[in-house]
């Protein structure tokens, strides 16, 4: 309550008559009550599925060992999941990856880039990019530790014997491709070394094009983070369920980091967020609880 006076009350409102006070805390409450009810409505009308998958996608064999399921290549990594969507959800639905327990913020990795590289290429590999700076004695284009742990998790989805278009263009940010990264910079020598960190890159396609490489370089400031993996532009029924055919490659299992996919509609509040409302309707009725306070002791207490 303390905190909620010293938000609400600057100082010179001490000077005021304390009608005046009450009133201002009144209308507070008044309109802050309703707009937080708006934006908690407004957040109840994202559907939104997140389904966790990266205990449910290792073979019931290798569940006391899930590093030796995920480092053995010969084990295919294909696994099935269904979700059953409990509300009408209207196109366009995005379609995220959730990794959670992941410190893309760690100082030695997040600097472990060179951002004149991506934009002009395999002159500009330099030693901000170790440990992954060159590998073989050549140098790697994208290179450095963000690059190299690239997510490679890939999702495909049915409703029925009917395939669910994801479209994956135009997931990263547009100022991203045409500014960032090269129209003439192709990868070159990567994933090439003893260590394969994660998902490789077409080496004919520009940087500029690997969306995928561009959502994952912009780099999570918190361990749990989503990323955008495409967009869905039909709409998907209550009750309906949908098939999600996952290639479960990345290894998480080595940090106990944990692995979701998540299908989202957006209100124009942008996805779903209870907070917003909850602090609204929280400051609100406190105004309100302080504007009646200071009103009995007005009324106790007449000057
Ligand atoms: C995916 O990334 C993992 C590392 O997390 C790597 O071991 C694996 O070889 C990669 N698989 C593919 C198909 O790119």
């Amino acid at each position: 309550m303390a905190l909620s006076i010293c938000i609400v009350l600057p100082p010179y409102m001490a000077l005021l008559p304390l009608l005046q006070v009450i009133a201002i805390f009144l209308i507070i409450g008044i309109i802050f009550v309703p707009v937080g009810l708006i934006c908690l409505q407004a957040s109840n009308r994202v559907a939104e599925i997140v389904h966790r998958y990266d205990i449910d996608c290792v073979p019931n064999a290798y569940r006391s060992n899930k590093q030796a399921y995920i480092k053995d290549s010969s084990i295919s990594k294909k696994c099935i999941q269904k979700v059953k969507v409990q509300y009408h959800m209207k196109a366009p639905i995005y379609v995220y990856y959730e990794l959670d327990n992941f410190y893309q913020n760690h100082r030695r990795y997040i600097k472990s880039r060179s951002d004149k590289q991506l934009r002009h290429g395999l002159q500009y590999t330099d030693s901000s990019c170790s440990p992954m700076e060159r590998s073989n004695g050549l140098p790697v284009v994208p290179c450095g530790l963000i690059a190299w742990s690239l997510f490679n998790d890939t999702y495909d989805f049915t409703r029925g014997s009917m395939g669910l278009m994801v479209d994956r263009k135009n997931i990263s940010w547009r100022s991203d491709r045409e500014h960032k990264y090269g129209q003439d910079v192709y990868p070159f020598n990567f994933q090439n070394g003893s260590l394969i960190g994660g998902g490789k890159l077409d080496p004919d396609i520009p940087l500029s094009n690997q969306e995928d490489l561009i959502v994952w370089m912009r780099a999570a400031a918190l361990p749990q983070f989503r990323k955008l993996y495409g967009v869905i532009e039909e709409d998907i029924q209550a009750d309906e369920t949908i098939t999600m055919h996952i290639t479960n490659n990345y290894n998480t299992y080595s940090f106990g980091g944990k692995k979701s996919l998540v299908l989202t509609t957006s209100t124009w509040l942008g996805g779903k967020n209870d907070f917003l409302g909850y602090a609204y309707l929280i400051t609100g009725s406190s105004s309100i609880f302080l504007s009646i306070l200071f009103a009995l002791i007005h009324v106790k207490i007449p000057r």
